[in-house]
């Protein structure tokens, strides 16, 4: 490996909520929101390992510090436009990374976040308290994102089948059909899930999305984070109708590790969609792009970048492999799908707390109390689920999950 991911880098008091948070630093909120974890109720001498808010515990790669620090030398911070190079970096991303052909600067625009974009684009797609379609489990960021904003979310549950989520079709199309639903929040690759979707799959979600004239929008902000050699299929590349009807977000926060830094774009071909959802999305005169953060973009979508991504993607598939091997090895009850994507897994302690006469909640406190900062998979709409995340450097993922054996299941 040419980049680090082993050693352990240590980010208390450097502006982290992951670590800041579980050590107590801040009190028991954040933002005005309650902490999910009592910070005093954690055993003294088990440091916590952060394991829940979707950010990394890796050194992201030196192309984006040194392209911050060496604007930051020029003394001047004033009003900018993006420079072509950000439109540059963006095109060969998307062209080398996802085979994606005629993306030009014009197709794509500035939003601050994927979920300040997604409340864009719905603005455009959706009357006041109009349904939205999304599956689930559910990303806890949409369910805030659309009910804050007074839109009624509909659910189609995903389905196991052989051990692998997919869609529903049936359910999707009967819930499009009796709610009039016209516009879809579409997850690819899936969080929580991690599932990583093949072509017929996004084809048939599609074909039924023409059929019944619903708009989406696909937030892809997860698609540079492949398990085990997968691509990554852009929704608005399988027929010229998906490329017209989809709004795609994309993000390089989740890739490198920048959300601190506030940036992500969307991509939109069809030309009165598009005007449209930037008309929305100007109107705050909040959704500006950062200076530093369109040089962190340049930095990390650079041919560094790609190499960093790559290694990153090996040692986020070691991770989870030996996490689902641990978990199908030690803890009986407690089942995981393997993700193909992101580095969350979901774990189904349906079984186990059934077993031990308890609940998740007994359980997610008996994790915090050992330093395991996990996440509760019930605002996902995961009954007994927890949410891990795994990237982290392998020897804190073992420390985690050797806590977890000895201590908690
Ligand atoms: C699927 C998905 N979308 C969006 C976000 C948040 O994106 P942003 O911070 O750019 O709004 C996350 C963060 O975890 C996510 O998992």
């Amino acid at each position: 490996m040419k980049y680090d991911f082993t050693s352990i880098m240590d980010r208390h008091g450097h502006d982290s909520i992951a670590v800041d948070a579980p050590s107590g630093a801040g009190g028991k909120a954040f933002f005005g929101m309650e902490l999910p974890f009592d910070p005093a109720s954690r055993e003294k001498g088990f440091e916590p390992i952060p394991m829940w808010i979707a950010d990394m515990n890796f050194p992201t790669v030196p192309t984006i510090p040194q392209a911050i620090i060496e604007r930051a030398q020029h003394p001047a911070y004033g009003y900018y436009l993006p420079r072509q190079e950000y439109f540059d970096a963006i095109i060969r991303w998307h062209e080398q990374r996802n085979g994606v052909t005629g993306l030009t600067r014009e197709h794509i625009g500035y939003e601050n976040g994927v979920l300040g974009g997604i409340v864009s684009a719905l603005k455009v797609l959706c009357g006041n308290g109009d349904p939205v379609l999304l599956h689930s489990p559910t990303y806890i960021g949409f369910t805030h994102c659309i009910e804050d904003n007074g839109w009624d979310i509909v659910l189609s549950p995903l389905k196991l089948v052989d051990g692998v989520w997919r869609m529903d079709y049936e359910d999707m199309e009967k819930k499009i059909v009796a709610r009039n639903i016209h516009a879809a929040v579409f997850c690819s690759p899936h969080n929580p899930t991690g599932r990583v979707w093949e072509r017929w799959e996004l084809e048939k979600a599609m074909e039924i999305y023409k059929k019944h004239d619903v708009y989406v929008i696909s937030d892809e902000i997860w698609s540079d984070l492949l398990l085990d050699g997968r691509r990554h299929i852009p929704l608005q590349s399988v027929s010229e109708d998906a490329r017209q009807r989809t709004i795609a977000i994309y993000a390089p926060s989740k890739t490198f590790n920048l959300a601190g830094l506030i940036g992500s774009y969307r991509i939109i071909y069809n030309a009165y969609l598009r005007d449209r959802v930037a008309r929305a999305a100007a109107s705050t005169h909040y959704n500006a792009m950062n200076v530093l953060s369109m040089y962190a973009l340049i930095g990390g979508y650079s041919s560094e970048g790609m190499q960093w991504v790559d290694e990153l993607c090996s040692v986020l598939s070691d991770n989870v492999r030996y996490a689902c091997d641990f978990i199908d090895a030690h803890f009986a009850g407690v089942s995981v799908v393997r993700p193909q994507g992101t580095y969350m897994l979901f774990l189904d302690c349906t079984q186990w707390c059934a077993e031990h006469g308890k609940t998740v909640a007994d359980l997610l406190a008996a994790g915090y109390k050992m330093g395991v900062i996990w996440q509760d998979g019930r605002p996902f709409h995961g009954a007994n689920h927890i949410r891990m995340n795994l990237a982290l450097p392998r020897s804190r993922v073992e420390e985690a999950f050797d806590r977890l054996e000895k201590y908690v299941f």
